[in-house]
Formats: C-alpha cells, sequence, structure tokens
C-alpha cells in the first residue's frame, strides 16, 4: 500500500474512532437528560467542594480511625451537612445518605443496579476470593443458592451443639471472675464466638482439638486477625494500598488459606464413609454442592470472618451496655428463670422476649458493621435526599457510590425519638425489626445476612446462661463506649466487670 493511501485509511479509521465515542457520550448523555428529567432529580449538598479528589476526607478520617472517633466524626458530618450529601473519592462520585427510602432503593428495590463495588473487591480479594462476599449479580445469587442450604433450619437451631462450648466458656470465666477478681469480658467472648464459629464450619471447636492441632488453629487465628485487619487498611487505602507493606500480609494470608485447605482436605477424605451424609457443619453440606478446593477453602473463609469476629462484637458491646443498667440484668435474670432450667430448645429462645429486645437494641446502639456502601453499576436513582430541603430523588450515575452510616440512621432522634442515643430495650415490645428500613443490622433484602437467625440464637442462649449463673455483673471502668473500628466493631476498652455468681443455680439442674 503507497503511504497516502495508508495515511487515508489511518485518518479514516481515526476519526471513526473519535466520532463512535463522541456518539457515546452523546447518547448517554441524552439518557441521562433523559432519567434526570423523568424522575425530577435534584442533586443534594456537596459541603467539601474546595476537596476535589477527597484527600483531605481521607486524611481527616484516616485521624479519626486513629484517635477512635471515625464513628463520632460520620455522625457528626451527617449532622452538619443534612441526611444526604455528596463528596468525591479520588474519581469516584460518594452519595452519604441516612433516608430509609433510599436504602431500601439499594437494598432491595433496584437491587441489581447496584454491587459490591471495586474498592470492597480489591481490599478482600487476596484473603476471601471469589467468595459469596465478594460477587454481584447473577454469580452471587448462583453462590448464594449453593450456600443457603448448609443454612437450613436443623442446623442452626441445633441448640445442643452449642452446649459444650458455653460451658466451658462459662468455666473459663468463673474461674477468671473467682474471689471478686475484676476481668476483661472481652478476650473470653471472642474465644466463644469463634469456637461456635468453627463448631460451625468444620463439626468441631478448639476445645475437643488435640495438642498439636491447637497449635494450628492457633496459628490460624493470630494469621486471620491480621489478614482480616489487613483487608481493613487496605479497604481504608482504596487505589493506594501499594503503600501499605504486603509482604507480611500475604504470609497470613497464605497461612490462612494453609489451614482452611487441610479443613477441605479432611472433609473431602471421609465423603465417601457412610454416615458423611449425617454430618451438620458447613464445609460437610457445601461438599453436597461442590467439591472445587478453591471453592470450599475460599466459602470457609468467608464464612469465618463473617461469623466469628461479628459475634465476639456483638457479645462484647451487649455486655459492655448490661453492665451499666442494673435493672435490665434484673429483668433478664427473671425472664430465664421463669423458663427453668431446663436445656433450651431454639423455639424456647425466640420466646424470650426480653432477651431478644436487648440484643436488638444493642445492635441498634451500636451497630457491628456501622456503615456500609454500594456502587452503582448503571445509571439509577435515589428517592429522595435530593434540592435544598432534601425531598427531591437524587440520580446515580453509574460508577458512584452511595454509601450509608447505619450508625447514625439508626440514632436519628427523628426517627426514634429523643432517648435514640440511650440503650431501652424496651423500645422492641411494639416494633418489629423485619418491616423498618431504618434498622439494618443485618442488612435487608436479597443479600440480608445468612447468619442472622444463628448470631441471634446463639447469643440468646449465651445471655441466659449467664444471667443464670451469676447474679449481677457490675462494670468496673465507669468509662463511655469508645470505638474499635476493624472487620466489625466492638468497645476498644472490651468489658471490665466483676461478677458476683449466683449462689443458688446448680449446674446441670
Ligand atoms: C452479630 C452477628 C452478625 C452481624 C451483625 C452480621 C452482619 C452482616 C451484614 C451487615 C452483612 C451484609 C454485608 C454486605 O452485604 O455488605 C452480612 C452478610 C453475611 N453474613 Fe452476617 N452477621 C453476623 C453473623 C453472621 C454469622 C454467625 C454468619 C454465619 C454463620 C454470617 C454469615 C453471613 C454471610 C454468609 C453473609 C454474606 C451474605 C451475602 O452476601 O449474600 N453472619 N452479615
Amino acid at each position: 500500500m503507497e503511504t497516502s493511501t495508508l495515511k487515508v485509511v489511518t485518518f479514516l479509521l481515526f476519526s471513526s474512532w473519535v466520532l463512535w465515542i463522541i456518539n457515546t457520550h452523546f447518547q448517554r448523555w441524552r439518557e441521562r437528560r433523559t432519567l434526570i428529567a423523568r424522575h425530577v432529580c435534584r442533586t443534594p449538598p456537596t459541603p467539601a467542594k474546595s476537596d476535589p479528589f477527597g484527600l483531605v476526607d481521607m486524611r481527616e478520617s484516616t485521624a479519626a480511625y486513629h484517635s477512635k472517633t471515625l464513628l463520632q466524626r460520620t455522625c457528626e458530618q451527617y449532622d452538619q451537612y443534612g441526611k444526604t450529601w455528596t463528596s468525591r473519592f479520588m474519581t469516584q462520585r460518594v452519595i452519604h445518605t441516612i433516608e430509609p427510602e433510599n436504602i431500601k432503593a439499594v437494598l432491595s428495590t433496584n437491587f441489581y443496579d447496584y454491587g459490591v463495588g471495586w474498592r470492597r473487591k480489591h481490599a478482600f480479594r487476596p484473603l476471601l476470593g471469589g467468595s459469596l462476599f465478594q460477587i454481584d449479580g447473577h454469580a452471587w445469587a448462583k453462590s448464594r443458592a449453593v450456600i443457603q442450604p448448609a443454612f437450613t433450619r436443623a442446623r442452626i437451631t441445633d441448640v445442643g451443639a452449642w452446649e459444650g462450648i458455653v460451658e466451658s466458656f462459662l468455666e473459663r470465666v468463673m474461674d477468671a471472675s473467682s474471689d471478686k477478681r475484676t476481668v476483661d469480658l472481652a478476650p473470653y467472648f471472642f474465644k466463644l464466638a469463634t469456637d461456635l464459629a468453627s463448631s460451625f464450619i468444620r463439626g468441631k471447636s478448639t476445645i475437643d482439638s488435640e495438642d498439636s492441632e491447637k497449635k494450628e488453629e492457633n496459628d490460624f487465628l493470630t494469621a486471620m486477625k491480621y489478614a482480616g485487619g489487613g483487608c481493613e487498611k487496605r479497604w481504608q487505602l482504596g487505589m493506594f494500598t501499594f503503600l501499605f507493606p504486603m509482604k507480611d500480609f500475604y504470609r497470613q494470608v497464605a497461612t490462612v488459606h494453609g489451614y482452611m485447605e487441610k479443613q477441605v482436605d479432611d472433609v473431602l477424605a471421609v465423603q465417601d464413609a457412610e454416615d458423611f451424609g449425617k454430618r451438620r457443619d458447613f464445609l460437610a453440606s457445601l461438599t453436597e454442592r461442590t467439591k472445587d478446593r478453591k471453592v470450599l477453602r475460599d466459602e470457609a473463609c468467608m464464612l469465618f470472618v463473617a461469623a466469628a469476629d461479628t459475634t465476639g462484637c456483638l457479645l462484647t458491646n451487649l455486655f459492655f451496655l448490661l453492665g451499666r443498667y442494673e435493672e435490665v440484668w434484673k429483668k433478664l435474670r427473671e425472664e430465664a428463670a421463669a423458663f427453668g432450667k431446663e436445656k433450651p430448645t431454639a423455639q424456647d429462645l425466640k420466646k424470650l422476649k426480653y432477651h431478644v429486645n436487648c440484643i436488638r437494641e444493642a445492635l441498634r446502639v451500636l451497630p457491628i458493621l456501622p456503615s456500609n456502601s454500594r456502587e452503582a453499576y448503571k445509571d439509577t436513582v435515589l428517592p429522595v435526599g435530593g434540592g435544598p430541603d432534601g425531598n427531591s430523588p437524587v440520580f446515580v450515575p453509574a460508577g458512584s457510590v452511595v454509601s450509608f452510616s447505619i450508625m447514625a440512621m439508626q440514632r436519628r432522634k427523628d426517627l426514634w425519638g429523643d432517648d435514640a442515643e440511650e440503650f431501652r430495650p424496651e423500645r422492641w415490645d411494639n416494633v418489629q425489626p423485619g418491616t423498618n428500613w431504618a434498622y439494618i443490622p443485618f442488612m435487608q433484602g436479597p443479600r440480608i445476612c445468612l447468619g442472622n437467625e444463628l448470631a441471634m440464637l446463639e447469643v440468646t442462649y449465651i445471655v441466659v446462661k449467664m444471667v443464670q449463673r451469676f447474679e449481677r455483673l457490675d462494670r468496673v471502668d465507669k468509662d463511655p463506649w469508645i470505638e474499635e473500628v476493624s472487620i466489625g466493631t466492638t468497645s476498644a476498652n472490651g468489658v471490665k466487670a466483676m461478677l458476683v455468681p449466683d449462689e443458688t443455680y446448680s449446674v446441670g439442674a
């Protein structure tokens, strides 16, 4: 081909490409204009205009994280800017909202317009791979359908499976708190939650492990803690994760994976055994659906992260609050006493209204996941938050993030009353959480926490056992609750308390 012809062809190809780009952008602009006009969308306030890439905000929130005031800062931002406002994080637009109607749109009505977003996928991928927590759309729906059967009623209501673990926890706490010694309950709660999660995933807890297994288990727990914290840090850093020293993080992730692969291999090795079908643990039941080692490993890691830390955080926060309210402890004891010392069934536990109210209320004032977000995968609309009065719909362009503070929403005075910041279990006497989009400790909609019923039952059972065994729980440190934000959020100072045993209680009665 002659040089001049080549030049013409190149020019034509280049011009067509430019025209194609212009046309695509124009079409998109027109579609967006139509969507905005149809819904009469208006923009919410953008308070920090002088911070176009969100770098100042990032620096300030990192400082707040280190000074343990991140949640307070978030609540103050909503007080100052309103219930819906926008900011930027690098190239992404972020819409912050605490409007229940908007949360409903994101988590339910327009569920498939959103996904968990690149930031979460990028942060947790080394540890959780392509597990349920990390995926969206049809892949997520398929994966959830595979995992859900492992959460059948028979498995999650198997109170007998927790008995030995909880008894062993109580013995350790009794020992540590004897002679009126002050004890920090938090490490005991986290160990208990870990044992319960282990037992759910593998059918056995650390308590009945052999010594060599215990060492492996301890190494795994240490590595998991480090790797989980590392993922959280990666999330905060977003696209700047390369600033985080990775070598140690990946070493710990490898330890976690090595341990879980061994668990998977142990299960796969006995899958042809006659009584295998009777096993109720998560891993065994998941092998009925898939034998893929990596899938099994990633889902087991995901479940461990989802179950252990969250339940430990909830127990710590709940008992932190219970230690402050003597009369609440008394009422719990009355309710547990009326139901007797027989072994409770899941049905019995669900009927303990005051116990359930206390747990719900702890999850309201101190939610374990105090904030969450979703990324819009296509142009969409939030029902409210736009305009000066905040009543107009808001246009959400594809690629932007809708971020919601669960803590700020669950403490809104206009929704929960003037005592919204107070722990008052009685407020649940006439409220049903399932219908209330202003209360989402387990989220809501199709992606609601798979373990919510299990967590509520386990924690109710533990409260029953604690109030039966101890006449009083006197909190020793009177400081206010201080946040410790990691994958779950809990009390930085634990629960330092003096426990007064009930002398009339006889074990095994
Ligand atoms: C107090 C305890 C717990 C709290 C507060 C809690 C909270 C949550 C929240 C807020 C989510 C939604 C995350 C998101 O989509 O962005 C979630 C998801 C999930 N949780 Fe929980 N959780 C708890 C305990 C558990 C337990 C005990 C298990 C399992 C044994 C569990 C299994 C899961 C799973 C598998 C998901 C992913 C669901 C999906 O993406 O489809 N959770 N949890």
